[in-house]
């Protein structure tokens, strides 16, 4: 069976329809707008959607195995989302952990990953991807962080070739990763990895540790050495941060 897209001019946000429409959605459905009245990021932060050319879209996707086996795959979603991108010859390509894509140094894209259900032996998941492709500096100025988008490329892409391209190899290496977990990935993600062997800081909640990235595990926790050797954090509450 083919995979389904639904499509909005407007929605509040890609993510909210298909948490909404779950019961009724197959693995690799997808959900596309052009403009989000509420688009969001992590904790309740908000991800900036006008009209124009970007890219909102949301995929459902079940793991049968329960919540164990989808442990870090916002990592395996930031390397699909970066493998297309070099397929089109986006240079400068780095990720964050655990959820960013940066374009020279500024970010052009965030996953959102929500849980829509869970039983003991089955996770429902939504991934959601936003992409800037040319923001305009009206726009851009209410984004509180430094930002990119595609618009330094010789040749932009089209919007409709580059939402396909994804939704393929989302949808291929989200079966690989059913298969295997994160290792096929690891080297994937380090390569791409903007941090790995500098030194940086976790802010979890209000406290602070210092440390020099060294990766990620087999679980998607992000590897930080610190004096007392290297240790592994995950967990959503976390951001990683330049020190
Ligand atoms: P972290 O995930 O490490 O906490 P973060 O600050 O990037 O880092 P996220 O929740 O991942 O936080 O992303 C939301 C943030 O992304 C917003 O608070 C804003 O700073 C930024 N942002 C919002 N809209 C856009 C956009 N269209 N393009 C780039 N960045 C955006
Ligand atoms: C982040 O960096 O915090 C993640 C941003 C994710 C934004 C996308 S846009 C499509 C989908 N719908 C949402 O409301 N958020 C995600």
């Amino acid at each position: 069976i083919g995979q389904r897209c639904f499509y909005f001019d407007e929605i509040e946000s890609t993510n909210g329809f298909i948490l909404k429409h779950a019961e009724e959605l197959d693995s690799g459905d997808i959900c596309v707008a052009e403009y989000q009245s509420a688009g969001r990021g992590r904790r309740g932060r908000t991800w900036v959607s006008p009209y124009g050319c970007h890219l909102y879209f949301s995929m459902y996707w079940q793991f049968p195995q329960g919540m164990a086996q989808a442990m870090g795959l916002s990592l395996v979603v930031a390397c699909s989302i970066v493998k297309v991108l070099k397929q089109l010859n986006v240079d400068e390509i780095g990720v964050k952990w655990p959820n960013d894509i940066y374009l020279a140094g500024k970010k052009l894209a965030g996953v959102l990953i929500e849980m829509s259900g869970q039983t003991d032996n089955e996770c429902n998941l939504v991934i959601g991807v936003g992409l800037n492709m040319a923001m305009s500096e009206q726009h851009g100025k209410s984004i509180d962080q430094a930002w990119s988008d595609l618009t330094s490329l010789k040749s932009m892409p089209n919007k409709t070739e580059l939402l396909t391209l994804l939704q393929k190899q989302l949808q291929q290496d989200l079966s690989l990763f059913q298969e295997s977990g994160l290792t096929p990935f690891q080297s994937r993600w380090e390569e791409a990895d903007l941090f790995i062997d500098q030194q940086i800081k976790l802010l979890i909640g209000t406290d602070e540790v210092h440390g020099i990235c060294r990766g990620i595990d087999k679980q998607g926790a992000v590897l930080l050495e610190t004096d007392d050797g290297v240790k592994s954090f995950i967990g959503g509450e976390i951001s990683l941060r330049k020190a």
